[in-house]
């Protein structure tokens, strides 16, 4: 159900102010891939990066977000989707507040990942895909996820009985399982350097 009879209303004080009293841009870091790929890791560690460079940043993760604002939430298709888009919308929020966000989740479907994307505007979205391959996420299998989905324990695991559709067009590809997490940071924050988002 849609709601009608609303009004927007504007604040005084616009993005553009915040961001100009931050002296950097509010994109958002969207991490997408496997369960076990890297994207808490590689977000954790980005996350204190920018910190230490004076950036207001904050981070959303799948496993919190689920404890609270998404906790009557599931892994079916329908629950998976409305988990991204209320997750785009905060980043969208965050991004109005000026604040350099981080999301990771699994968000396995492109047409959700678009559809969070389309909330922003160009640039605004930067998609980075932890790429790994699903053998080599199951060996690290940090959760014993994949050990109970092998086993018929969870039902509906994303590379098990679930799809992962691997990003078209991420704006940075993170190989987590060739790069050491040094590598995979310093890739992250050049990106932001090198295209004055910080
Ligand atoms: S999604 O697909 O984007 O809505 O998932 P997300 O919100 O990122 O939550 C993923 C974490 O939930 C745990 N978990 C599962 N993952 C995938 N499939 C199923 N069925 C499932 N059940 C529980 C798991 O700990 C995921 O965490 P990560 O950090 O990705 O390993």
């Amino acid at each position: 159900m849609s709601a009608s009879n609303l009004t927007w209303h504007d604040s005084k004080v616009t993005k553009q102010d915040r961001q100009k009293q931050k002296n950097h841009q509010s994109p958002v870091l969207w991490f997408t891939g496997l369960s076990g790929s890297g994207k808490s890791t590689l977000s954790v560690e980005v996350e204190k990066a920018l910190f230490e460079l004076g950036i207001h940043s904050y981070r959303l993760d799948g496993d919190n977000v689920r404890q609270g604002l998404n906790k009557n939430l599931g892994f079916s298709a329908e629950d998976r989707t409305e988990n991204i888009r209320r997750i785009g919308e905060v980043a969208k929020l965050m991004n109005d507040a000026g604040v350099l966000t981080l999301t990771a989740f699994i968000s396995p479907y492109q047409e959700d990942r678009d559809q969070a994307r389309e909330l922003f505007e160009d640039g605004e979205f930067i998609e980075v895909y932890t790429k790994c391959s699903l053998e080599e996420a199951e060996n690290r299998d940090p959760k014993g996820l994949y050990k109970k989905a092998r086993a018929g324990e969870i039902k509906g695991f994303t590379g098990i009985d679930d799809p992962y559709e691997e990003p078209a067009q991420a704006e940075i590809v993170v190989e987590t399982d060739k790069l050491t997490l040094e590598e995979s940071v310093d890739r992250v924050v050049s990106y932001l350097k090198d295209n004055q988002y910080i």
